[in-house]
Protein backbone atom coordinates (compact mmCIF):
# COMPACT_ATOMS: atom_id res chain seq x y z
CA UNK A 1 0.00 0.00 0.00
CA UNK A 2 2.83 2.40 0.56
CA UNK A 3 3.10 3.40 -2.67
CA UNK A 4 -0.02 4.79 -3.22
CA UNK A 5 0.20 7.07 0.21
CA UNK A 6 3.46 8.26 -2.32
CA UNK A 7 1.54 7.98 -5.54
CA UNK A 8 -1.13 10.43 -3.96
CA UNK A 9 1.65 12.78 -2.14
CA UNK A 10 3.91 12.76 -5.39
CA UNK A 11 0.63 13.81 -7.53
CA UNK A 12 1.91 17.33 -9.36
CA UNK A 13 -1.79 17.94 -10.19
CA UNK A 14 -5.24 17.43 -10.21
CA UNK A 15 -5.82 15.42 -13.26
CA UNK A 16 -2.57 13.18 -12.38
CA UNK A 17 -4.33 12.81 -8.60
CA UNK A 18 -7.70 11.68 -10.24
CA UNK A 19 -6.19 8.97 -12.41
CA UNK A 20 -4.56 7.70 -8.86
CA UNK A 21 -7.77 8.14 -7.18
CA UNK A 22 -9.35 5.42 -10.22
CA UNK A 23 -6.61 3.19 -9.84
CA UNK A 24 -7.26 2.81 -6.09
CA UNK A 25 -10.49 3.53 -5.13
CA UNK A 26 -12.29 2.63 -8.94
CA UNK A 27 -14.31 -0.64 -8.97
CA UNK A 28 -11.40 -2.07 -11.41
CA UNK A 29 -9.14 -0.86 -8.47
CA UNK A 30 -6.40 -2.02 -5.75
CA UNK A 31 -8.43 -1.79 -2.99
CA UNK A 32 -11.04 -3.90 -4.85
CA UNK A 33 -8.69 -6.76 -5.99
CA UNK A 34 -7.20 -6.73 -2.32
CA UNK A 35 -10.96 -7.12 -1.12
CA UNK A 36 -11.33 -10.19 -3.74
CA UNK A 37 -8.51 -11.65 -3.02
CA UNK A 38 -9.89 -11.42 0.80
CA UNK A 39 -12.18 -14.51 -0.20
CA UNK A 40 -9.89 -17.43 0.00
CA UNK A 41 -8.70 -16.64 3.16
CA UNK A 42 -10.06 -18.47 6.45
CA UNK A 43 -13.00 -16.43 8.26
CA UNK A 44 -10.70 -15.45 11.22
CA UNK A 45 -7.85 -14.27 8.73
CA UNK A 46 -10.91 -12.95 6.58
CA UNK A 47 -12.11 -10.10 9.65
CA UNK A 48 -8.22 -9.25 10.29
CA UNK A 49 -7.64 -8.16 6.50
CA UNK A 50 -10.99 -6.73 6.27
CA UNK A 51 -10.03 -4.61 9.02
CA UNK A 52 -6.59 -3.41 7.72
CA UNK A 53 -7.77 -2.84 3.95
CA UNK A 54 -11.15 -0.57 5.66
CA UNK A 55 -8.30 1.43 7.67
CA UNK A 56 -6.35 1.87 4.57
CA UNK A 57 -8.97 2.85 2.95
CA UNK A 58 -10.01 5.71 5.14
CA UNK A 59 -6.75 7.32 5.86
CA UNK A 60 -5.75 7.27 1.99
CA UNK A 61 -9.30 8.97 0.86
CA UNK A 62 -7.91 11.47 3.76
CA UNK A 63 -5.13 11.97 2.31
CA UNK A 64 -5.93 12.43 -1.01
CA UNK A 65 -8.54 14.79 0.18
CA UNK A 66 -5.79 16.72 1.49
CA UNK A 67 -4.09 16.53 -1.51
CA UNK A 68 -6.69 17.88 -3.50
CA UNK A 69 -6.91 20.60 -1.66
CA UNK A 70 -3.55 21.85 -1.60
CA UNK A 71 -3.18 20.99 -5.52
CA UNK A 72 -6.71 23.00 -6.32
CA UNK A 73 -5.67 26.01 -4.31
CA UNK A 74 -1.83 25.99 -6.35
CA UNK A 75 -4.05 25.30 -9.77
CA UNK A 76 -6.27 28.49 -8.54
CA UNK A 77 -3.52 30.73 -8.10
CA UNK A 78 -1.77 30.17 -11.28
CA UNK A 79 -4.50 30.30 -13.16
CA UNK A 80 -5.47 33.95 -11.71
CA UNK A 81 -1.68 34.44 -12.05
CA UNK A 82 -1.91 33.88 -15.86
CA UNK A 83 -4.97 35.36 -16.49
CA UNK A 84 -4.90 38.73 -14.12
CA UNK A 85 -5.36 41.97 -16.19
CA UNK A 86 -2.79 45.58 -15.99
CA UNK A 87 -5.72 47.88 -15.51
CA UNK A 88 -2.71 50.51 -15.20
CA UNK A 89 -1.67 49.84 -18.78
CA UNK A 90 -2.55 52.29 -21.83
CA UNK A 91 -5.04 50.21 -24.02
CA UNK A 92 -3.26 50.69 -27.56
CA UNK A 93 -6.55 51.75 -29.54
CA UNK A 94 -8.08 54.13 -27.18
CA UNK A 95 -10.15 56.82 -28.49
CA UNK A 96 -10.60 60.19 -27.46
CA UNK A 97 -14.21 62.05 -27.17
CA UNK A 98 -15.47 65.11 -27.91
CA UNK A 99 -18.01 67.50 -26.61
CA UNK A 100 -21.56 66.96 -28.69
CA UNK A 101 -22.17 70.10 -30.90
CA UNK A 102 -25.19 71.10 -29.06
CA UNK A 103 -23.52 71.26 -25.78
CA UNK A 104 -19.96 72.89 -27.86
CA UNK A 105 -22.28 75.55 -28.87
CA UNK A 106 -24.09 75.68 -25.13
CA UNK A 107 -20.59 76.50 -23.95
CA UNK A 108 -19.81 79.00 -26.70
CA UNK A 109 -22.89 80.71 -25.87
CA UNK A 110 -22.32 80.76 -22.20
CA UNK A 111 -18.79 82.15 -22.65
CA UNK A 112 -19.87 84.96 -24.32
CA UNK A 113 -22.68 86.30 -21.56
CA UNK A 114 -19.99 85.21 -18.82
CA UNK A 115 -17.73 87.61 -20.37
CA UNK A 116 -20.57 90.02 -20.17
CA UNK A 117 -20.79 89.57 -16.42
CA UNK A 118 -24.07 87.31 -16.90
CA UNK A 119 -24.77 84.77 -14.14
CA UNK A 120 -25.92 81.68 -14.97
CA UNK A 121 -29.12 80.40 -13.28
CA UNK A 122 -30.49 77.13 -13.36
CA UNK A 123 -34.68 76.60 -13.31
CA UNK A 124 -36.56 73.39 -13.26
CA UNK A 125 -37.42 71.22 -15.74
CA UNK A 126 -41.00 70.41 -14.20
CA UNK A 127 -42.30 73.55 -13.60
CA UNK A 128 -45.70 74.84 -12.58
CA UNK A 129 -48.20 77.08 -14.18
CA UNK A 130 -47.52 80.27 -12.57
CA UNK A 131 -43.89 80.23 -14.05
CA UNK A 132 -44.21 78.48 -17.13
CA UNK A 133 -46.83 80.78 -18.23
CA UNK A 134 -48.60 83.02 -16.08
CA UNK A 135 -46.01 85.19 -14.54
CA UNK A 136 -44.90 85.84 -17.84
CA UNK A 137 -48.05 87.51 -18.91
CA UNK A 138 -49.49 84.79 -20.68
CA UNK A 139 -52.95 84.08 -18.48
CA UNK A 140 -55.28 80.82 -18.14
CA UNK A 141 -56.62 80.07 -21.56
CA UNK A 142 -54.86 82.87 -23.27
CA UNK A 143 -54.64 82.03 -27.32
CA UNK A 144 -51.14 83.11 -26.76
CA UNK A 145 -50.60 79.51 -24.83
CA UNK A 146 -51.09 78.17 -28.45
CA UNK A 147 -47.74 79.22 -29.64
CA UNK A 148 -46.40 76.09 -27.40
CA UNK A 149 -47.35 72.51 -27.18
CA UNK A 150 -47.08 71.48 -23.61
CA UNK A 151 -46.07 68.37 -22.19
CA UNK A 152 -48.93 68.40 -19.10
CA UNK A 153 -49.03 66.54 -15.96
CA UNK A 154 -51.14 66.33 -13.32
CA UNK A 155 -52.16 69.31 -10.89
CA UNK A 156 -50.82 71.93 -12.93
CA UNK A 157 -47.58 70.67 -13.54
CA UNK A 158 -45.87 70.32 -17.14
CA UNK A 159 -42.14 69.87 -18.73
CA UNK A 160 -41.34 73.55 -19.12
CA UNK A 161 -41.88 74.53 -22.92
CA UNK A 162 -39.05 77.41 -22.49
CA UNK A 163 -36.64 78.11 -20.43
CA UNK A 164 -38.30 82.24 -19.77
CA UNK A 165 -39.59 80.55 -16.26
CA UNK A 166 -35.86 80.95 -14.66
CA UNK A 167 -36.23 84.85 -15.28
CA UNK A 168 -39.24 84.19 -13.19
CA UNK A 169 -37.21 82.02 -10.97
CA UNK A 170 -34.80 84.98 -10.16
CA UNK A 171 -36.58 87.66 -9.80
CA UNK A 172 -39.06 85.90 -7.39
CA UNK A 173 -35.37 84.93 -5.45
CA UNK A 174 -33.47 87.99 -5.21
CA UNK A 175 -33.79 92.01 -5.98
CA UNK A 176 -32.74 94.03 -9.00
CA UNK A 177 -30.50 94.97 -10.01
CA UNK A 178 -30.10 91.22 -12.33
CA UNK A 179 -28.23 89.91 -15.14
CA UNK A 180 -28.59 86.44 -15.93
CA UNK A 181 -28.93 83.75 -18.62
CA UNK A 182 -30.46 80.44 -18.17
CA UNK A 183 -29.05 77.63 -20.45
CA UNK A 184 -31.13 74.40 -20.24
CA UNK A 185 -33.40 71.91 -21.82
CA UNK A 186 -37.02 72.52 -22.40
CA UNK A 187 -39.68 70.43 -24.24
CA UNK A 188 -42.18 70.25 -26.52
CA UNK A 189 -45.26 67.91 -28.27
CA UNK A 190 -43.37 68.40 -31.94
CA UNK A 191 -41.25 66.08 -33.78
CA UNK A 192 -40.20 66.74 -37.43
CA UNK A 193 -37.03 68.05 -39.25
CA UNK A 194 -36.85 71.23 -37.12
CA UNK A 195 -38.28 70.26 -34.32
CA UNK A 196 -37.83 67.95 -31.48
CA UNK A 197 -39.60 66.98 -28.17
CA UNK A 198 -36.95 68.14 -26.55
CA UNK A 199 -34.46 70.89 -27.07
CA UNK A 200 -32.35 73.65 -25.37
CA UNK A 201 -32.54 77.08 -24.98
CA UNK A 202 -30.97 80.27 -23.36
CA UNK A 203 -32.84 82.93 -21.79
CA UNK A 204 -31.01 85.89 -21.05
CA UNK A 205 -32.39 88.81 -18.41
CA UNK A 206 -31.48 92.18 -17.47
CA UNK A 207 -33.03 94.40 -15.34
CA UNK A 208 -31.98 97.60 -13.70
CA UNK A 209 -33.72 101.08 -12.52
CA UNK A 210 -36.71 102.56 -14.57
CA UNK A 211 -34.69 104.21 -17.01
CA UNK A 212 -31.61 102.86 -17.31
CA UNK A 213 -32.42 99.62 -19.75
CA UNK A 214 -33.02 100.56 -23.33
CA UNK A 215 -33.77 98.35 -26.64
CA UNK A 216 -30.61 99.99 -27.79
CA UNK A 217 -28.66 98.14 -25.04
CA UNK A 218 -30.22 95.32 -25.80
CA UNK A 219 -29.50 96.00 -29.65
CA UNK A 220 -25.98 96.53 -29.09
CA UNK A 221 -25.43 93.22 -27.22
CA UNK A 222 -26.97 91.04 -29.34
CA UNK A 223 -25.38 92.05 -32.34
CA UNK A 224 -22.02 92.31 -30.50
CA UNK A 225 -23.14 88.36 -29.30
CA UNK A 226 -24.28 87.43 -32.81
CA UNK A 227 -21.03 88.54 -34.03
CA UNK A 228 -19.10 86.72 -31.60
CA UNK A 229 -21.14 83.14 -32.58
CA UNK A 230 -21.39 83.61 -36.90
CA UNK A 231 -18.68 85.89 -37.69
CA UNK A 232 -19.14 89.03 -39.76
CA UNK A 233 -23.20 88.35 -40.31
CA UNK A 234 -25.58 91.49 -40.82
CA UNK A 235 -28.04 91.58 -37.91
CA UNK A 236 -31.63 92.96 -38.41
CA UNK A 237 -34.02 93.31 -35.97
CA UNK A 238 -38.08 92.80 -36.66
CA UNK A 239 -41.48 93.73 -34.76
CA UNK A 240 -42.92 90.55 -33.53
CA UNK A 241 -45.29 89.66 -30.36
CA UNK A 242 -44.29 87.78 -27.22
CA UNK A 243 -46.26 87.84 -24.12
CA UNK A 244 -43.80 88.43 -21.75
CA UNK A 245 -42.13 91.38 -23.55
CA UNK A 246 -43.30 94.51 -25.11
CA UNK A 247 -41.99 96.03 -27.93
CA UNK A 248 -40.83 92.55 -28.86
CA UNK A 249 -38.70 91.32 -31.94
CA UNK A 250 -37.19 88.74 -33.81
CA UNK A 251 -34.02 89.18 -34.89
CA UNK A 252 -32.39 87.96 -38.06
CA UNK A 253 -28.57 87.34 -39.63
CA UNK A 254 -27.56 87.17 -42.85
CA UNK A 255 -27.80 83.75 -44.25
CA UNK A 256 -24.29 81.56 -43.58
CA UNK A 257 -24.79 79.76 -46.39
CA UNK A 258 -25.41 82.08 -49.28
CA UNK A 259 -24.34 85.22 -47.62
CA UNK A 260 -27.62 86.86 -48.09
CA UNK A 261 -27.91 86.25 -51.60
CA UNK A 262 -30.79 84.11 -50.81
CA UNK A 263 -30.82 79.86 -51.21
CA UNK A 264 -32.99 77.16 -50.14
CA UNK A 265 -32.23 77.09 -46.28
CA UNK A 266 -33.22 81.03 -46.21
CA UNK A 267 -36.44 80.25 -48.71
CA UNK A 268 -34.91 82.75 -50.65
CA UNK A 269 -34.78 85.77 -47.98
CA UNK A 270 -31.21 86.04 -47.24
CA UNK A 271 -31.70 86.12 -44.13
CA UNK A 272 -32.23 83.15 -41.13
CA UNK A 273 -34.22 83.66 -37.64
CA UNK A 274 -32.33 83.01 -34.70
CA UNK A 275 -33.42 84.83 -31.47
CA UNK A 276 -36.90 86.07 -29.53
CA UNK A 277 -36.36 89.32 -27.60
CA UNK A 278 -37.35 92.76 -26.26
CA UNK A 279 -38.58 95.07 -23.63
CA UNK A 280 -39.76 92.67 -20.47
CA UNK A 281 -43.45 93.75 -20.25
CA UNK A 282 -44.48 95.62 -16.87
CA UNK A 283 -47.34 92.95 -16.12
CA UNK A 284 -44.25 90.52 -15.81
CA UNK A 285 -43.14 92.64 -13.24
CA UNK A 286 -45.95 93.16 -11.31
CA UNK A 287 -46.05 89.04 -11.31
CA UNK A 288 -42.96 89.37 -9.55
CA UNK A 289 -43.76 92.38 -7.49
CA UNK A 290 -40.29 94.30 -8.86
CA UNK A 291 -41.50 98.31 -8.33
CA UNK A 292 -39.48 101.10 -10.64
CA UNK A 293 -37.21 98.48 -12.75
CA UNK A 294 -36.88 98.35 -16.08
CA UNK A 295 -35.36 95.48 -18.33
CA UNK A 296 -34.48 93.10 -21.83
CA UNK A 297 -34.57 89.38 -21.79
CA UNK A 298 -33.94 87.52 -25.13
CA UNK A 299 -34.43 83.67 -25.85
CA UNK A 300 -32.66 81.56 -28.43
CA UNK A 301 -32.39 78.07 -29.10
CA UNK A 302 -29.25 76.49 -28.97
CA UNK A 303 -30.24 73.14 -31.77
CA UNK A 304 -30.65 76.19 -34.31
CA UNK A 305 -27.47 77.64 -33.71
CA UNK A 306 -25.54 74.46 -33.76
CA UNK A 307 -27.06 73.36 -37.31
CA UNK A 308 -26.24 77.06 -38.89
CA UNK A 309 -22.70 77.23 -37.53
CA UNK A 310 -21.63 73.31 -38.44
CA UNK A 311 -24.10 73.75 -41.79
CA UNK A 312 -26.27 70.35 -40.49
CA UNK A 313 -29.56 69.72 -42.14
CA UNK A 314 -32.08 67.61 -40.46
CA UNK A 315 -32.70 68.72 -36.44
CA UNK A 316 -33.24 64.95 -35.67
CA UNK A 317 -29.49 64.07 -36.55
CA UNK A 318 -28.25 65.19 -33.50
CA UNK A 319 -30.38 63.41 -31.20
CA UNK A 320 -29.71 60.06 -32.58
CA UNK A 321 -26.51 59.37 -31.55
CA UNK A 322 -24.55 58.39 -35.22
CA UNK A 323 -21.34 58.03 -34.29
CA UNK A 324 -20.45 58.80 -38.22
CA UNK A 325 -21.98 62.22 -37.49
CA UNK A 326 -20.22 63.00 -34.37
CA UNK A 327 -16.97 61.82 -35.16
CA UNK A 328 -16.82 65.08 -37.64
CA UNK A 329 -16.90 67.09 -34.14
CA UNK A 330 -14.02 65.47 -32.54
N1 LIG B 1 -39.52 81.96 -24.69
C1 LIG B 1 -39.51 82.20 -26.12
C2 LIG B 1 -39.74 80.91 -26.85
O1 LIG B 1 -39.54 79.87 -26.29
C3 LIG B 1 -38.21 82.80 -26.55
C4 LIG B 1 -38.10 84.21 -26.09
C5 LIG B 1 -38.50 85.25 -26.89
C6 LIG B 1 -37.61 84.50 -24.83
C7 LIG B 1 -38.42 86.55 -26.51
C8 LIG B 1 -37.51 85.82 -24.41
C9 LIG B 1 -37.93 86.84 -25.27
O2 LIG B 1 -37.06 86.16 -23.21
O3 LIG B 1 -37.84 88.11 -24.87
O4 LIG B 1 -40.10 80.91 -27.98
Amino acid sequence: MKEWYDAIHEAQNVEKLEEIRILVFGKKGVLAAEFVKMKNASNEEKAEIAKDLNNHKTTLMNEFTARKIVLQTLELQEAMKAESIDVSLFSSSSQSGALHPVMETMDKIVEYFNSMNFAVKTGKMVEDDFNNFEALNLPKYHPARDMQDTFYFKDEMLLRTHTSPVQIRTMMNSKPPIRMIAPGAVFRRDYDITHTPMFHQVEGLLVDEEGKVSFANLKYILEDFLKYMFGEVEVRFRPSFFPFTEPSAEVDISCVFCKGEGCRVCSKTGWLEVLGCGIVDPNVFEAVKYKNVSGYAFGLGVERFAMLIHQIGDLRSLFEGDIKLLEQFR
